[in-house]
């Protein structure tokens, strides 16, 4: 195994760990509301956080980003628009959307509105400010629970929580059940240009329930499942 002490990294090199091993992320293309209008940017440090509510997290560079290997304390309009405003709309971007929302990524100045330079259709929301993308299949209208900053250059985790769903009907089933195959979610990996899709499903059993002590069958079959992996 090739050993690294994370203190010894450049700031570079722990990024390049990080985006490159913690793989696919899913990308937050998250609208806000800016002084002279909305602002789009995707964001692949993103995930769920958990219900009740439905929460989510961003991570967000400074304006430099980690590859500089510090910041001046500048940061992205995404940050800056939340602190005047605290309510976003985060999509989940599908591959056919793909070089729409790379155009959101470029680094323009905080008035300019990304979704007009993309070609993106947007609507009003219903819940909050920001508009919605129209052209993606689940959008999220949500309000900001928190921003913390975290590390050295910082990072700003932002958190969020989801007050309107809006689905597209051919993703979505009467059970509320999502049809992967139909969302076509794109998946971020490392580097420039590292993206993959979901177009490799399997399925494993769900051996027991969480949040009680397993029975004896359910640990056998466990057992037997494991050996049949790689040793
Ligand atoms: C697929 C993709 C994922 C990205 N993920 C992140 C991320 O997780 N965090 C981040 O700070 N920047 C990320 N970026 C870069 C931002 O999108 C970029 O800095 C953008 O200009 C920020 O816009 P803003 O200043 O309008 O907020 C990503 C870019 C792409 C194309």
């Amino acid at each position: 195994m090739a050993e690294f002490s994370a203190a010894d990294l450049a700031v570079e090199d722990q990024y390049k760990l990080m985006s490159g091993a913690i793989i696919p992320r899913p990308i937050a293309l998250t609208v806000t509301q800016g002084p002279d209008g909305p602002n789009v940017a995707p964001f692949s440090f993103f995930n769920c956080i958990g219900v009740s509510p439905p929460m989510f997290m961003i991570a967000c560079s400074p304006k430099t980003g980690p590859k500089s290997g510090g910041s001046n304390g500048e940061v992205k309009d995404t940050v800056a628009n939340l602190r005047d405003c605290p309510e976003m709309v985060v999509h989940i971007v599908d591959y056919e959307l793909r070089n729409k929302m790379n155009a959101c990524a470029l680094d323009f100045d905080r008035d300019v509105n990304e979704a007009e330079i993309a070609g993106f259709n947007t609507a009003p929301s219903v819940m909050v400010t920001p508009p919605r993308i129209t052209d993606c299949r689940v959008q999220l209208e949500s309000k900001l629970i928190d921003i913390l900053e975290m590390g050295t250059l910082p990072y700003y985790m932002i958190l969020g929580e989801v007050v309107h769903f809006h689905m597209d009907d051919a993703i979505i089933n009467d059970r509320l059940h999502i049809d992967p195959g139909a969302l076509d979610a794109l998946g971020r990996m490392a580097g420039n240009g590292g993206y993959t899709r979901i177009t490799d499903k399997f399925e494993m059993p769900f051996l027991h329930p969480p949040g009680s002590v397993p029975p004896e069958e359910a640990v056998e079959r466990a057992k037997e499942f494991a050996k049949t992996d790689r040793d």
